[in-house]
């Protein structure tokens, strides 16, 4: 019994103390995990704040790399401007200026073709004088109208006209120069109740440039048709070759200006052109809102060129 009275006091203060150490001791731990929470947070906040000093740093040094290349490109883009100007000037100035010695020599070879005095062979000579005179024009036209294109002053002097008066007024110089070739000609399906309201210089250039095309392009022997047809809003007007034809990879580069067909292994007809005449075409088309294509089944096999124009209304005709 006196035994129990000692013990079970010293069960209860050994009990008391240990809960109190206990007690300490989780208490101790919740706080100093608080802390180490707080220290942990504290260095994740440093951390981010260096990563944002870092990345600030490099944004603003992105960025005055930026402005720089932006005043560069803004140097070498008033350069070019300035450049392009220049030429544009220069072309115009060339034009003008071989222009008009052209039209002289050109004079003087007719003269001389005429001269009663002159020998065949002085004649044969002035002619081949006026058609190298006559291909320098149309390439001093063309870079006229190249220069034209590119400095947006190409304009369409719209008036009504009805597009058979075009062929009309065509055919007879592209019938002479198809019988020269000894290409066969053929416009009998053309349409005579289309009237456009458009540039009818532009537009008979158009034409003029695919029939010749077409007959520089069809060796002798070959045949070159004209034909339209029109519904209630279009008229389409088709210059069909039986000529060389055109790899299906070049029917739309050909429209580009200064490229001529790589395909076609014939040097002398390449060289007789600039590779201008098409992309001329496609302006004046594209001014009309109209399409021009190309199409063919191939090299060997015929090209057709196509474009289609708005026509006006019967009640506006
Ligand atoms: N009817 C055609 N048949 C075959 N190829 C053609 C025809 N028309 C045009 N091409 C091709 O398109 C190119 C560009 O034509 P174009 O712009 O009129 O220039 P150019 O006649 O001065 O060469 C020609 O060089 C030729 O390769
Ligand atoms: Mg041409």
């Amino acid at each position: 019994m006196e035994l129990l009275l000692i013990l079970v006091p010293a069960v209860l203060v050994v009990l008391a103390v240990s809960f109190l150490i206990f007690h300490r001791a989780v208490g101790f731990g919740q706080l100093n995990s608080a802390a180490q929470r707080e220290r942990m947070t504290a260095r994740a906040l440093e951390g981010l704040m260096r990563n944002f000093a870092v990345a600030e740093n490099t944004i603003y040094r992105n960025n005055i790399k930026l402005n720089n290349m932006a005043n560069k490109l803004q140097l070498s883009n008033n350069q070019l401007a300035r450049l392009n100007n220049m030429k544009s000037k220069f072309l115009s100035m060339v034009v003008h200026d071989v222009r008009t010695p052209l039209s002289v020599i050109r004079g003087f070879s007719d003269l001389f073709a005429r001269d009663p005095s002159a020998n065949d062979k002085q004649r044969t000579m002035s002619k081949h004088m006026g058609s190298a005179v006559d291909r320098l024009n149309r390439l001093v036209s063309d870079l006229t109208d190249l220069a034209m294109i590119e400095s947006g002053k190409l304009k369409i002097e719209p008036a009504v006209f009805n597009f058979c008066e075009v062929v009309d007024e065509l055919m007879p110089a592209i019938e002479i120069s198809a019988q020269t070739k000894g290409v066969v000609l053929k416009y009998d399906q053309i349409g005579r109740d289309a009237v456009i309201d458009g540039d009818k210089f532009r537009i008979s250039q158009v034409l003029q440039n695919l029939m010749a095309n077409a007959i520089k392009f069809t060796p002798g022997g070959g045949l070159v048709e004209l034909k339209t047809r029109n519904d209630k809003c279009w008229i389409y007007v088709y210059v069909k070759d039986s000529g060389i034809g055109i790899h299906p990879s070049e029917t739309r580069k050909i429209f580009e200006k200064f490229y001529q067909a790589e395909y076609q292994k014939d040097d002398k007809l390449t060289k007789l052109g600039w590779g201008l005449g098409l992309s001329i075409a496609l302006e004046i088309i594209s001014l009309h809102k109209g399409e021009i294509a190309a199409e063919s089944r191939g090299l060997g096999h015929g090209s057709t060129f196509w474009f289609k124009l708005p026509i006006q209304p019967m009640a506006e005709q």
